[in-house]
């Protein structure tokens, strides 16, 4: 089952730390699993999202120079046309083959892409995204209801690629695909740390790879409004520090994205984390004002009057600009973490209380969600708001985005409301990819009836960037997104860890091919702190760690916006590749300690070297850190790594004897322990290993 792991023995190229071995690692991965179809022929399941069928035919098709790609079907969109060319220079790029650059006229082309129709003028949450992929020893099929849908097998088809002999081949299949969920999302917040629109637009990209079909955007908060109002210019004039999207680059970006089937839904948030409104307007304020826009983060106590017309009258004309530049159906209104406390203290706010019998804060806000709603009635949109806007007093039609809990989600659709999950897939949490891929909007075990169930809409990833930024976006974001997108089209069931890590390791390198950076960042950070490109050790070193928690990172640190994000943790990245593996590898020796089994064996030779080469590169690494003041803080951190890959080595040893030193295990522990207490922002990925070992020796 976990035979993957060690599909390639050590000396064949395991994982070993080193960092030319460590791309070894992904190899052996995707070797493995190409090996192991060797006698049945390439890869059929390779295919991240898991399709929903794919019924694996004879041979393959060959893709070769003479390869031609034509367009059938009633709908040639122009949109199409484009997006068969970027799938064709992709297909080039991958197999050094090359490819025409236009679409043939004839249907007698290798590969044909057919859709019924282009979709939706503007995409909405019914598009028919399916589509069938035929793929024959002589011809590639891709049909599909919309162009939508034809992209998205695209896609699998250009996953499905892979090397044989001397060549590039696909195996002979069919597949026929549909998601699960028509809300599929990525949340990037822009406020807190601004983005460049070709950061954006290469996350567009890794959206379409793994077949997401929602772009929140976060465009304003506390920290920055970030988005260009003709109407009201003071919002970015004050509230930006010149950072924002221009009305032009906004609707570049909408048209970007619709070019991959990927809808654009922007967040407006008010009436709270709105000091970036004040600072522009102060007269729309409660009563409180910002000092100047908001560095530290957290919850402020700012906040919209929602008592006042002049307010609504704001609101009305803001946000009729917006729909010019959005054209999607939603909008969303945050919502969120509102305490307000001028609305209980203020006089005035306190009268229009007590003259419409509102009892509290709460109604106070459901009054001001009731009047922006009726806004955005009137402009032919729908609201979308953090779970806070769950209130009676709203009617069913708006949508609730559920971060504080699944509990809220499933009350919500209790009430009839519609509903997106994103609690379990915070990004900045810092979970491994494994336990958010788990998370489920509809869990096996949901109490919801069928018709609650559907009102699940499905899924958001969120990436709030108080401690990111264009530098760092990419590996907070991928590859673990693309575990979770599986979740949100594929079936239930779908639900093997060990599956999703083996994919998701050639679906990582794919993604950085595609532009991606977020496994290049993360050296050139290292390089950078380094101030050599002498990085080997240090890189070692650097994948034994991974960043903590926003929470914990904040409380080691108390970031704010203005706190330079070019540190040791901002080098490494959440759930490294190793991780899953070491933790497998642990568990394999703890239940064979012996190694009577070869499977045991090859497990603990892992480990060993694993343990060797990090012991071997902490001296250069701590040399290293000793001369560049940005590193030297790590010091202590690196200097307990050796004690812990000491403890591994011997923790090995001791499970092979069969015997530990009297108070040996006492002692490993407490460096187990030791390693968990919070410093640098940064943890070792070897803890939770390390302790299944050791509780494992007698
Ligand atoms: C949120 O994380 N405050 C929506």
């Amino acid at each position: 089952m976990m035979a993957w792991v060690f599909g390639a023995k050590p000396s064949a190229g395991g994982w070993h730390v080193k960092r030319k071995q460590w791309s070894l690692l992904q190899g052996a991965v995707l070797a493995c699993c190409l090996s192991a179809h060797a006698e049945t022929g390439p890869a059929v399941d390779m295919v991240m999202p898991t399709p929903s069928s794919v019924v694996a035919g004879k041979g393959v098709f060959r893709l070769g120079a003479g390869l031609t790609v034509a367009i059938a079907g009633r709908s040639s969109s122009e949109r199409l046309e484009r997006g068969v060319l970027r799938a064709t220079k992709r297909l080039e790029d991958k197999t050094g083959i090359p490819l025409p650059r236009q679409i043939a006229a004839n249907t007698d082309a290798s590969v044909v892409v057919s859709a019924e129709k282009d979709g939706a003028p503007v995409q909405g949450v019914d598009e028919d995204e399916s589509y069938t992929l035929t793929v024959t020893s002589s011809f590639i099929h891709v049909s599909a209801a919309t162009t939508a849908g034809a992209l998205h097998g695209l896609e699998t088809l250009i996953q499905l690629v892979q090397a044989q002999g001397s060549g590039y081949v696909v195996p002979a299949l069919t597949v026929k695909d549909t998601p699960r969920f028509p809300w599929r999302g990525l949340m990037i917040d822009c406020s807190r740390h601004f983005e460049p629109l070709d950061v954006l637009k290469r996350n567009i990209d890794g959206m379409a790879a793994v077949k997401l079909n929602v772009f929140h955007w976060h465009l304003i908060d506390d920290q920055g409004f970030r988005i260009e109002s003709k109407l009201h210019p003071k919002l970015t004039g004050a509230g930006s520090d010149g950072l924002f999207y221009t009305q032009e680059e906004a609707r570049e970006l909408v048209r970007y994205a619709r070019d991959r089937g990927i809808r654009v839904v922007p967040e407006f948030e008010m009436p709270g984390h709105s000091s970036a409104w004040l600072v522009a307007y102060p007269e729309l304020a409660s009563e409180t004002l910002p000092r100047g826009i908001r560095r530290e983060f957290g919850i402020s106590d700012v906040s919209l009057d929602p008592t006042r017309e002049e307010t609504y009258t704001f609101i009305n004309s803001f946000l009729q600009e917006m729909t010019t530049l959005f054209p999607d159906r939603y909008m969303h209104i945050g919502g969120d973490e509102t305490p307000a406390p001028d609305w209980k203290t203020n006089e005035r706010i306190l009268a229009f209380k007590a003259a419409h019998q509102m009892k509290d804060n709460d109604a106070l806000q459901a009054y001001f969600n009731q009047r922006v709603l009726a806004i955005l009635t009137k402009l032919d949109r729908r609201m979308v708001g953090w779970d806070e806007i769950l209130n009676p007093a709203l009617p069913k039609d708006v949508v609730v985005q559920s971060w504080r809990g699944e509990a809220s989600l499933a009350k919500g659709a209790q009430q009839g409301y519609q509903g997106v999950l994103s609690a379990p897939y915070y990004l900045d949490a810092m979970k491994p990819a494994g336990q958010m891929y788990l998370a489920d909007p509809v869990p096996a075990e949901t109490t919801l009836n069928a018709a609650q169930q559907k009102l699940i809409l499905g899924g958001e990833v969120t990436m709030w960037a108080e401690q990111l930024d264009s530098r760092t976006i990419d590996s907070r974001i991928w590859p673990r997104t693309a575990a979770i997108a599986e979740r949100f089209w594929s079936a239930q069931n779908v639900r093997d860890i060990d599956s999703m890590y083996q994919r998701l390791a050639p679906v990582s390198v794919e993604l950085e091919a595609l532009g991606l950076h977020h496994l290049s960042n993360g050296d050139a950070m290292l390089r950078s702190l380094a101030g050599s490109e002498e990085i080997g050790p240090l890189q070692t070193v650097a994948q034994a760690f991974e960043p903590v928690s926003f929470g914990e990172r904040y409380n080691q640190q108390r970031t704010s916006q203005l706190t330079p994000l070019t540190n040791f943790v901002d080098a490494v990245r959440p759930d490294p590749p190793a991780k899953h593996a070491l933790e497998i590898a642990a568990a394999i020796v703890a239940g064979d300690p012996k190694g009577r089994k070869e499977e045991g064996r090859d497990a603990r030779e892992e480990l060993r070297s694993f343990f060797a080469d990090i012991a071997e590169a902490v001296p250069e690494a701590r040399g290293i850190a000793v001369t560049n003041p940005r590193l030297t803080p790590m010091l202590p951190r690196i200097d307990l790594l050796s004690r812990l890959t000491k403890t591994g080595t011997e923790a090995l040893q001791y499970l092979q004897s069969g015997e530990a030193p009297a108070g040996w295990k006492v002692m490993a522990l407490a460096t187990i322990d030791e390693a968990k207490r919070p410093s640098q922002s940064v943890r070792y990925i070897l803890s939770a290993p390390l302790l299944t070992l050791v509780n494992a020796t007698h």
